[in-house]
This record gives structure tokens, sequence and C-alpha cells, in this order.
């Protein structure tokens, strides 16, 4: 079947923020797999209320939107679905040997690549719509200073010199084929994303939350994509938000 995913396009020039764009539209209606993308972003968004560099031209910033008809808490399947797509195209497509920190961080030589920030609307327990918003860095030769030492691009990377467009070409059938499996077999989402990650299992870890922060050891992802972390007194905390900092490899 042909990919479903970024079957329809909107393309701009300048926007606020890609996903913005895409929830008006889901509100408005719009179908599964539209695709926004912008050459650039004023003022896109990271996780946790963080901002999302995006100047003109140097990286891929897009918004799927997507509409599974399935519980709120498969919206976490989607993000690692989303997270094994990109970070197999950048291994497999450009050479560029990636890396995945719990949950959807890709990393390429310890260093932040691509940020994917999903919102979805959630109406009693089912999920209305998600927008995927993916923002890859492809361009840049520099970064602002208050992310420059942990941001890399896939010209630092690799020394090519990519379009936006066709890293989208690229990655959308990934991204489609990862979303089908995330909706029939989560396990296998959960079993690729642990390949692609150096950190899940056996790793000294701290996680930062609203709750406060815990230190541990990894020790793989639950059915329903939490990460487990075993305390010092053997404790095992399923983390369902927050953010990772890698300490170590552990034994
Ligand atoms: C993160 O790592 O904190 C997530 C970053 C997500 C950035 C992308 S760029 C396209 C889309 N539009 C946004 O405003 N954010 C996402």
């Amino acid at each position: 079947m042909k990919n479903k995913l970024g079957r329809s396009f909107l393309r701009f020039d300048s926007v606020s923020s890609t996903n913005d764009v895409a929830r008006e539209l889901a509100l408005a209606g719009a179908s599964e797999g539209l695709c926004v993308i912008a050459r650039e972003q004023t003022a896109g968004r990271g996780r946790q209320g963080r901002s999302w560099s995006s100047p003109p031209g140097e990286g891929l910033y897009m918004s799927l939107i997507l509409r599974p008809q399935v519980t709120a808490s498969a919206a976490a399947m989607i993000t690692l679905a989303a997270a094994v797509a990109v970070a197999e195209t950048l291994t497999l497509d450009f050479q560029a040997a990636a890396d995945i920190k719990w949950p959807n961080d890709v990393l390429v030589r310890g260093r932040k690549i691509c940020g994917i920030l999903v919102e979805a609307a959630i109406e009693g327990d089912r999920l209305q719509y998600a927008v995927v918003g993916i923002g890859v860095n492809i361009a840049q030769r520099f970064f602002p200073k208050q992310i420059t030492d942990g941001a890399t691009s896939l010209f630092l990377e690799t020394g090519r010199t990519i379009v936006p467009e066709d890293l989208m070409g690229v990655m959308l059938p990934r991204l489609d084929h990862w979303y089908a499996v995330s909706m029939s077999q989560a396990d296998a989402v959960i079993a690729r994303w642990g390949e692609l990650s150096s950190s899940a299992h056996d790793c000294l870890v701290r996680v930062e939350s609203l709750d406060g922060s815990v230190e541990g050891v990894t020790r793989g992802l639950t059915a329903t994509g939490a990460l487990i972390v075993e305390l010092a007194n053997g404790e095992r905390r399923e983390i369902v938000s927050g953010e990772v900092k890698v300490r170590a490899v552990s034994a």
C-alpha cells in the first residue's frame, strides 16, 4: 500500500511553529497524514517549554497530523516510533550513526541532532489527533551559545550538503512504516527502540522530572514505553516523563 503519511503537504516560508500550524489544521478537520513543513520557524518549540532553534534553510522543521483510533496511552508509542524512524534514516540513509536517548532525543556522537515534540489532543480516554513535530539540524556549522556544546548537524557529522525536503522524502516512508507498526505491534517498536539506544539498558542515569529527580541504572522499557530505572536499593521505578542525563555506562 502507498504511504499514508505525507500524501499531502503544506509548505511555508516562515511560521511561528509547524506544530502550531498543524494543530490549527487538525482542529479544522485536516486528514491524517497531512505534513506541514517550513523553511524557518520564528518560535520553534521543544519539550518541557524549551525553544527549538530554527534558522531559515538550516534544518528540517516538519509536523505531521495523525488520527489513530486508539486510547490516549498510545501516544507514548507514537513518540518512540518517530524516534526509531528518524534514527534509522540518519544511520542507514545518511551514514550518521544515531543513538536514541529516552524518550525521543536523537543524538550523534552524544550530541543532539534531532528533537521530536508530540502534542496530542485527548477526549475522554481517546486520542482525537496527534501532531508529531520533528526538527533535524541539517546545515548548521555553529549553534547558539546556550546549546553549542550539546548540538550537532548532518553537515558537521557527514560533510554533506542536504536539502531539507530530500531528508523528509527519505524519512517519510520510515515514519509511515513505524507508525503502522506502533498501532499493531507495540512490542516490535520497543524492541527496535532498544537496539537503537545505547542508554536503554545498564546505564547509570539521573532522571529529572516535576516529581523530583532519581538516580539509578536503566533496565529497558515497559510494554507501554516507560523507562525502567533501578535505584541503589533495588527498587524499580517506571518513568513516564522527564529528562534523562546519562552519567555512565554501568555493569
Ligand atoms: C525537543 O527535543 O525538545 C523537541 C524539539 C522539536 C522541534 C520540532 S521542529 C518542528 C516542530 N515545530 C516545533 O515548534 N517543534 C517541532
